[in-house]
């Protein structure tokens, strides 16, 4: 049997791409399970059963592989409207809120996910919780040179906040505007919407991974009897 985790993705990433409608505008987002998605989507407009589709990314990932599947692109200075994005998630709680920035691309994955018409997230099953911040870091996206001083400010919030440094690149990770991802522990958030709002204010901040009230439709992978199959929330 294929990795049950990749099955999920493909699954998921295929009944989010099944929602996009001829004559739509896409929000593209970013991460392994919506780069399934971006994939079919494609394949739809290849086959011609999908028709007349501007995709908006999310990030420079997502503008790639929108153009390896040939996906017509436009921006957010263009458009007048998103009708449709697809996203993925590093946990989902009960309300529908979610974690992001595990891609360090939150902030333009907010951008874009929240001018939706109808957003739709995907995730495999693992990424749902009861409460956010219990098994995933809440990533902050700073301005380095407000590194040191957010870092202050995170703990004083009761956080423990560590720098995400690069993998196969000597140190940090910089995002696609160029900025640090400070990645922090929260024992329990307990009210995500003064969180998100109260770390967006501190001076340095562009913006960090809470989306709160965001979340239209969650797409859900899961394996039964060895079968992939996709649960609607
Ligand atoms: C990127 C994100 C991703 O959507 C999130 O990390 C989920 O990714 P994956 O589908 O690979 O688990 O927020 O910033």
């Amino acid at each position: 049997m294929s990795d049950p985790i990749v099955m999920m993705k493909q699954e998921v990433g295929k009944a989010a791409a099944a929602r996009v409608k001829s004559d739509s505008i896409v929000g593209l987002g970013t991460g392994s399970t919506t780069a399934y998605a971006i994939q079919y989507i494609g394949e739809r407009l290849q086959s011609g059963e999908l028709k007349n589709i501007v995709g908006v990314t999310t990030s420079f990932q997502a503008e790639v592989l929108a153009r390896k599947y040939n996906i017509p692109l436009s921006t957010l200075d263009v458009v007048d409207r998103i009708d449709i994005a697809i996203d993925g998630a590093d946990e989902v709680d009960p309300q529908k809120n979610l974690i992001k920035g595990g891609g360090a691309a939150h902030t333009q994955e907010k951008i874009v996910d929240s001018l939706a018409e109808q957003f739709i997230v995907v995730v495999d099953g693992g990424k749902l919780v009861d409460k956010l911040g219990s098994t995933f870091l809440l990533p902050v996206e700073v301005i380095p040179k407000a590194v040191v001083p957010v870092m202050r400010k995170l703990e004083q919030l009761g956080g423990k906040p560590e720098l995400r440094m690069g993998v196969k690149k000597a140190g940090p990770v910089v995002t696609d505007q160029g900025n640090l991802v400070i990645d922090v522990k929260f024992d329990s958030i307990d009210d995500p919407a003064t969180l998100e709002k109260t770390i967006n204010n501190i001076p340095g901040v562009l913006e960090n991974g809470l989306f709160v009230g965001v979340t239209d439709v969650v797409l859900v992978g899961e394996i039964i009897d060895n079968k992939p199959v996709v649960r609607e929330i």
